[in-house]
C-alpha cells in the first residue's frame, strides 16, 4: 500500500520504518528540513535500540522516503497517518495545533480516496474538529480513523511487531476493511471500536498504569514505616492475576513523554465535560511527592544537609535505554538538590548530550566511577543494565562517604551494608 506518515518523532518513526519493512510503500514527511535530510542518510533523531538498522533497510529496499513536501509525500497515498507532536500547555491540556495544521495541509494535497489516520494522542472527539478543518479544503471523499499508539520508547521495535492489542476506531466500513488489511502481518488481538472508543482508551490506558505506579509508590511509604519490603509486597500483589506484576515497580515515580502529560490532560478533559477526576488527580500528586521523599532521604543521609557535597547522580533519562529526558526525575531531583547548594556530578549511557542542554552546573564523567571519586553520596536515578554490575568494591574505595540511595531498588541492601555502604531504597527496610 501506498502511505503517508505526518511527523518523524518516536511514533512517526517508528511506525514509518515498521510498515516499510512489510514492503508498503513509505513516506514519512516532517516540516523540520534538516531532520529530514539527516533520516535520508540514516541520522535518527533519538536514541531507540533496532531503529536505525530497521530505517536503513527500508531506505535501501526502496520502501521508505523522506521528504518535507505534501505534494509529493501525497501525490498516490491511500492511507495517512498524523503522528505529530501534541505537546502539553500550561492548564494541563494538549496543544493540537500541529495536528490541525497537518490535517489542513493533509487535506490540500489530497488527490484520491484516503484514509487519514490520527496516532497522535488526542483528546476524543479531537475527530469532530479535524473533519471539519478536511472538509473546508478539499471536496474529494476520505474517512477518518483513530489507531492509538501503545508501544514503549526503548522496546520501540519489539512493541511494534508484537503489540498487545491493535485498536481501529472508525465509523467507516471501508476505513476499517483498508486497516485490517495494512496490519495483517502484524499479530495480536484487534479491536474495533468507534474513533472517540479507541481516543478514550490511548488515555485510560496510560493513566491507569500511571496510577499502578503510585499505587505500589504509596504501598512503599507503608513499608518503609513499618519494616516491610516492597519488593517482596509488589511480588505478592503481582502473583494475582487479576493484578499483575506488570508496573508494580515502586521507585521515583513515572516521567516520560505521556504518562504525565496523559494524566494531566485526561484530568482537564474530564473537567470540560463536568466530572472532578479526583483519582488521577491524587495519582498525580502522589508522583510529584515522590521526587521530594527522595531528596529529603538523601538529605538524611548527608547527616541533615548536602551544602557543598560532592554528590554522584547515576542516570539521568526518564527511563533505561532511551535518551528522552522529558519529565525526567533526574531534572526534579537535581534542580532541588542544586538549590539546598549540593555538587552535582553525573554520567548516563546516552542522555548527557541532551542533558547538557537542560541542566545547569552538572559536571559529567565518562563513567560511574569518574563521578563517584571522592563523592558524598551515590543516587540511583535510572536503572540501566550498566549500573547494575557496578564494582562496588572499587566504589567503596573511591567514596568519601559510603552513602548509597537507591530510587530503583536495583541493588542488594544486605550486600551493600556488608560492604559498608549506608543503604536506603525505596520502601525497604531501613537499618
Ligand atoms: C508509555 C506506555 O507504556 C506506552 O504503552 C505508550 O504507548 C506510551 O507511554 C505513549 O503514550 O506513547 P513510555 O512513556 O515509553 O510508554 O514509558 P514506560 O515504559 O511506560 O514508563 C513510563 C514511566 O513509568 C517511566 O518513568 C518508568 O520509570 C516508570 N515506571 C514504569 C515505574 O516507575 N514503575 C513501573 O513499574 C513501570
Amino acid at each position: 500500500m501506498n502511505i503517508t506518515i505526518v511527523g518523524t518523532g518516536y511514533v512517526g518513526l517508528v511506525t514509518a520504518a515498521v510498515f516499510a519493512s512489510f514492503k508498503n510503500k513509505v513516506w514519512a514527511l516532517d516540516i523540520n528540513e534538516k531532520q529530514i535530510e539527516n533520516l535520508k542518510s540514516g541520522k535518527i533523531p533519538f536514541y531507540e535500540p533496532g531503529l536505525k538498522e530497521l530505517v536503513l533497510n527500508a531506505i535501501e529496499k526502496g520502501n521508505l522516503q523522506f521528504t518535507s513536501s505534501y505534494e509529493q509525500a501525497m501525490a498516490e497515498t491511500e492511507i495517512v497517518f498524523i503522528c505529530v507532536g501534541t505537546p502539553p500547555k500550561d492548564n494541563g491540556d494538549y496543544d493540537l495545533s500541529y495536528v490541525y495544521k497537518s490535517s489542513e495541509l493533509i487535506a490540500q494535497y489530497l488527490n484520491q480516496y484516503a484514509v487519514i489516520v490520527i496516532k497522535s494522542t488526542v483528546p476524543p472527539g479531537t475527530n469532530d474538529e479535524i473533519t471539519k478543518i478536511i472538509k473546508s479544503k478539499t471536496k474529494i471523499d476520505f474517512d477518518l480513523a483513530s489507531c492509538p499508539e501503545f508501544l514503549r520508547e526503548g522496546a520501540a521495535i519489539e512493541d511494534s511487531f508484537h503489540p498487545s492489542r491493535i485498536v481501529i476506531g472508525t465509523e467507516s466500513s471501508k476505513a476499517k476493511r483498508k486497516l485490517l488489511e495494512l496490519h495483517k502481518q502484524i499479530p495480536g488481538p484487534r479491536l474495533l471500536c468507534n474513533v472517540k472508543s479507541a481516543q478514550l482508551i490511548k488515555y485510560a490506558a496510560n493513566a491507569f498504569l500511571a496510577a499502578k505506579i503510585s499505587y505500589i509508590n504509596s504501598i512503599a511509604q507503608i513499608c518503609e514505616k513499618i519494616g516491610a519490603d516492597i519488593e517482596k509486597v509488589s511480588r505478592g500483589l503481582g502473583l494475582d492475576p487479576r493484578i499483575g506484576d506488570k508496573f508494580l515497580k515502586a521507585g521515583l515515580g513515572y516521567g516520560g513523554s505521556c504518562f504525565p502529560k496523559d494524566t494531566w490532560a485526561l484530568i482537564s478533559f474530564a473537567k470540560r465535560l463536568g466530572y472532578n477526576f479526583n483519582f488521577l488527580k491524587q495519582v498525580d500528586e502522589i508522583n510529584k511527592q515522590q521526587v521530594d521523599y527522595f531528596v529529603n532521604k538523601v538529605v538524611r543521609l548527608c547527616d541533615g544537609s548536602v551544602k557543598n557535597k560532592k554528590l554522584a547522580i547515576l542516570g539521568l533519562s526518564f527511563k533505561p535505554d532511551t535518551d528522552d529526558m522529558r519529565e525526567a526525575r533526574s531534572i526534579l531531583i537535581i534542580n532541588k538538590l542544586q538549590k539546598m547548594g549540593a555538587k552535582i556530578f553525573s554520567y548516563d549511557p546516552v542522555a548527557m548530550t541532551r542533558a547538557k542542554t537542560i541542566l545547569k552546573d552538572v559536571n559529567y564523567g565518562d563513567n560511574p566511577y569518574d563521578v563517584l571519586d571522592k563523592s558524598e553520596a551515590l543516587l540511583l536515578i535510572t536503572e540501566w543494565d550498566e549500573f547494575k554490575n557496578i564494582d562496588f568494591k572499587k566504589v567503596r574505595k573511591l567514596m568519601k562517604n559510603p552513602v548509597v540511595v537507591d530510587g530503583r531498588n536495583i541493588y542488594d541492601p544486605e550486600k551493600l551494608r556488608e560492604l559498608g555502604f549506608r543503604y536506603e531504597g525505596i520502601g525497604r527496610k531501613i537499618q
